[in-house]
């Protein structure tokens, strides 16, 4: 067999050193692999850099978003405001609970939960009658089902605008859940992206800002939330359980300490990591500006320190995104689709009986917008590369 031809730029890369290599190399040196002394620098790193009082490592953002679904008391039937233009696990989180993902549309400028219908949202379902049931799913609900949190996500690295949405929960006593994985290191109105809610997630896939392969982490200053989730992680032991003594039905999300280890040194470069990263986004937003048709991301005033996640272009109306894709692809130029509304996943619309035409700017977001390979180790020379492969697939 062949193998493919490979891209000429990767569609992300980590950005590791020797540093990195070491802390890893090291923790094979030892016998403990797993809830040894690295999971608790980490852990310490990122409650320092967040301010907030505890940060629980976890084996991923997933895993992080769902011990905080528990935490929250979430549960079957019960309701919690959530955006369609997401990665697919946000929304999922709420499923595993078999709770109801109750999608609310979003700001085209930044593609973020609008704030404006999420207080709609929470007003119309509390007062219940033909106001609550146009926010409802097709099917899927029970007639009395509960709202319980709004779990807004910080999309592409730029935060939600948490404020309204933090001050229409406690009006009426949700919880909020800020899927942050996307955005550690940013900050909305100088305050860290993370910290906002209740609980906050941060993921670690390689193609994010820092990396742990694989991992995630909680951050809250909810004592019992953190003594609840931190014996979630280890399949339900409570302090002073033994080894095979479970006081709650847990899981083992545990982050291992090799992973540990890479994230407490890639904490430790964060900001060099994200001040990289805003270079190369600044080199694209420069390139773009010179190629019809095609829109560079949006920084919003609130934004006061923006974390890039990924690049992702949008183009006008009427622009084939399905060509270009197939012109960069010819070109060796990986590009992906982003996103694929969630409500319009095949599961979602069996489930809860989901159509086109429910969230028109989640839609028309995901129709337009095409992820450009990113990273903060790409050279200017390869943002260049990709901006004439992606000029002449628009004028081919
Ligand atoms: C918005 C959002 N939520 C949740 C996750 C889940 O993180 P993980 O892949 O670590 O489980 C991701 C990961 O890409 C994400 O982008």
């Amino acid at each position: 067999m062949t193998s493919p031809e490979p891209y000429r730029v990767p569609m992300s890369s980590p950005d590791l050193t020797e540093t990195e290599r070491e802390a890893v190399a090291a923790v094979l040196r030892t016998p403990n692999l797993s809830m040894g002394y690295e999971i608790g620098a980490f852990e310490a790193a990122v409650s320092h850099f967040t301010g907030s009082k505890h940060a629980i490592g976890v084996s991923s953002g997933t895993a992080g978003l769902h011990l905080c679904v528990r935490a929250a008391s979430i549960q079957d039937g019960d309701l919690v405001i959530t955006t369609p233009f997401s990665f697919v696990a946000s929304a999922n989180v709420l499923l595993f609970e078999r709770a109801v993902p109750i999608f609310v549309d979003v700001d085209p400028a930044t593609g973020n939960i609008d704030p404006t219908l999420v207080q709609q949202a929470v007003e119309d379902l509390l007062a219940g009658g033909v106001r609550r049931q146009r926010w409802l799913p097709r099917r899927g609900v029970h007639s009395q089902a509960e709202l319980k949190a709004i779990l807004p996500v910080d999309i592409f690295g730029q935060p939600a605008d948490l404020d309204p949405i933090v001050q229409t929960a406690r009006r009426h006593g949700l919880k909020v859940i800020e899927d942050a994985c996307e955005a550690l290191g940013a900050a909305y109105k100088r305050r860290l992206a993370g910290s906002l809610g209740d609980y906050g997630v941060f993921a670690f896939y390689p193609n994010k800002q820092i990396t742990t392969g694989e991992g995630g982490l909680i951050v809250t200053n909810d004592d019992e939330a953190a003594a609840l989730m931190r014996a979630l992680r280890n399949q339900g032991r409570a302090p002073g359980d033994t080894w095979l003594q479970h006081t709650h039905l847990g899981y083992n999300y545990r982050l291992n300490e090799l992973s540990a280890a890479l994230g407490r040194v890639q904490m430790g470069r964060l900001d060099e990591l994200l001040a990289r990263r805003q270079e190369v986004a600044g080199w694209y937003a420069e390139r773009l500006a010179e190629i019809p048709g095609v829109d560079a991301p949006q920084v919003l005033a609130y934004t006061t320190r923006m974390s890039w996640f990924v690049y992702v272009v949008r183009f006008s109306p009427g622009i084939d995104r399905a060509a270009v894709a197939r012109g960069l692809e010819a070109m060796r130029i990986p590009a992906r689709p982003y996103f694929l509304p969630i409500h319009l996943q095949p599961y979602m619309v069996k489930r809860f009986g989901y159509q086109e035409g429910d969230f028109p700017v989640t839609e028309d977001l995901g129709r337009r917008g095409l992820a450009l390979p990113f990273s903060g180790v790409m050279s200017q020379a390869q943002v260049e590369l990709v901006c004439q492969a992606l000029h002449a697939a628009l004028t081919a």
